[in-house]
């Protein structure tokens, strides 16, 4: 299964996709065999050991990575998923770096769009952003190397595509499918006319929303310039006309009630919890009565200390410090404190591991999938 094509997807040479295809093999390797194999080595040895030396197991987080780090098998598989995923940018990169100009060029908004993109040069990246590479990824979602750029949103299209080892679908988009289609088997008599997507990032999770919904009005918001450009240029190019605009989920520039369902899909993971909470204030005065806020996620509740510290590789090795703490935040709690009634609150429980099917693949990381948690204002 290849990638779809479109106006600003990066070119492969046949050495850059031979590499490429390596960095997604490696990483299918790590996530689907190495990784889960740190379980039976934790289980099998390093928790009867932790147990004889304490007379009992392991009761956080902090005990359970005490108990294994000592472990060869541990600190290889850590070693190889560390690379993996730094070599895996560092190789998309260097093939767009290569065709920078040229993308750049293609992703000027034409005058026949049908969507449209709006920049704000103004608008301060908050330190959170700033300051951590998330996923290890250089310059994260929103440095600008040059004027018109739009090299984060092509690195994480053709990175993410590899990392998911092809498993997010040849448009990078089966999780916003998947909530699209949650929503409306769910809520059938809901029919939202105005949608944002929050950290819409290059438009994966927002095209789905006007394809479930064809006659509403879709936006899609991010905090990086480059790939909120990026994000409108392959709108365009997939001829999904959404409205894409660089804004901070927590303060937009959108009027009181101007939406009918406000949702989000990989964000909040990335968010600190005190801006968690502002988020879902900004999406409470965004919202008209009845209407929706829905959210994936993307990290499980916590589930104990051996099953935390088993689903948290990521925010220990490659640089997600904060899902953590949306892992620990009672949302149904930061939902009602935001304004929306206790009783509206809803979940969906697990959702499909999406990636981890990628390639054919089937053996499971293992640990809970993150699912949708929502409510309603009246
Ligand atoms: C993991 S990506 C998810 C992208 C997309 N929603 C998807 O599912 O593929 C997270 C996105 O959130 C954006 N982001 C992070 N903090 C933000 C904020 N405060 N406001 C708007 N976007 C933000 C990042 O720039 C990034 O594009």
């Amino acid at each position: 299964m290849a990638q779809t094509r479109h106006a600003v997807l990066p070119e492969q040479t046949h050495d850059e996709a031979a590499r490429e295809e390596y960095c997604g093999t490696l990483r299918k390797f790590f996530t689907e065999t190495l990784w889960p194999g740190t379980r039976e080595v934790y289980a099998g040895l390093e928790r009867p050991r932790f147990e004889r030396e304490h007379g009992r197991p392991p009761m956080n987080v902090r005990e359970v990575k005490q108990a294994i780090e000592h472990s060869f098998y541990y600190r290889a598989s850590n070693l190889v998923g560390r690379c993996a995923q730094e070599l895996l940018w560092d190789t998309v990169g260097e093939s767009i770096e290569r065709q920078l100009p040229a993308l750049r060029a293609k992703a000027k908004p034409r005058s026949e769009a049908r969507g449209s993109v709006r920049i704000n040069p103004d608008l301060a990246i908050p330190r959170y952003v700033d300051s951590v590479d998330i996923h290890v990824m250089p310059g994260n979602f929103h440095t600008e190397r040059g004027e018109d750029d739009v090299y984060a949103g092509a690195l994480y299209d053709r990175g993410v595509y590899h990392f998911a080892y092809g498993g997010m679908g040849p448009e990078n988009d089966k999780l916003g499918v998947a909530m699209a289609g949650w929503l409306k088997s769910r809520f059938p008599d809901f029919q939202p006319k105005r949608i944002l997507d929050m950290g819409c990032g290059p438009g994966f999770s927002t095209l789905p929303w006007k394809q479930a919904y064809p006659d509403a009005e879709v936006h899609g918001i991010d905090i990086g310039a480059p790939t909120i450009r990026y994000a409108h240029a392959r709108a365009e190019s997939l001829g999904v006309p959404v409205h894409f605009s660089q804004q901070d989920a927590v303060q937009t520039d959108f009027a009181d009630g101007s939406f009918d369902l406000v949702t989000s899909c990989l964000l909040t993971h990335e968010m600190p919890v005190h801006l968690i909470r502002r988020m879902f204030a900004e999406t409470y005065r965004l919202l008209g009565a009845g209407g929706m806020s829905l959210i994936d996620g993307g990290a499980p509740p916590a589930d104990g200390p051996e099953e935390e510290f088993f689903t948290t590789w990521f925010n220990r090795n490659a640089n997600e410090p904060f899902s953590a703490g949306l892992r620990n935040l009672d949302l149904a709690e930061a939902f009602a404190t935001a304004g929306f009634p206790a009783d509206a609150f809803f979940t969906s429980g697990a959702r499909d591991a999406v990636y981890l099917k990628g390639m054919g693949g089937t053996k499971q990381a293992g640990g809970k999938s993150a699912g949708y948690v929502g409510t309603v204002k009246r």
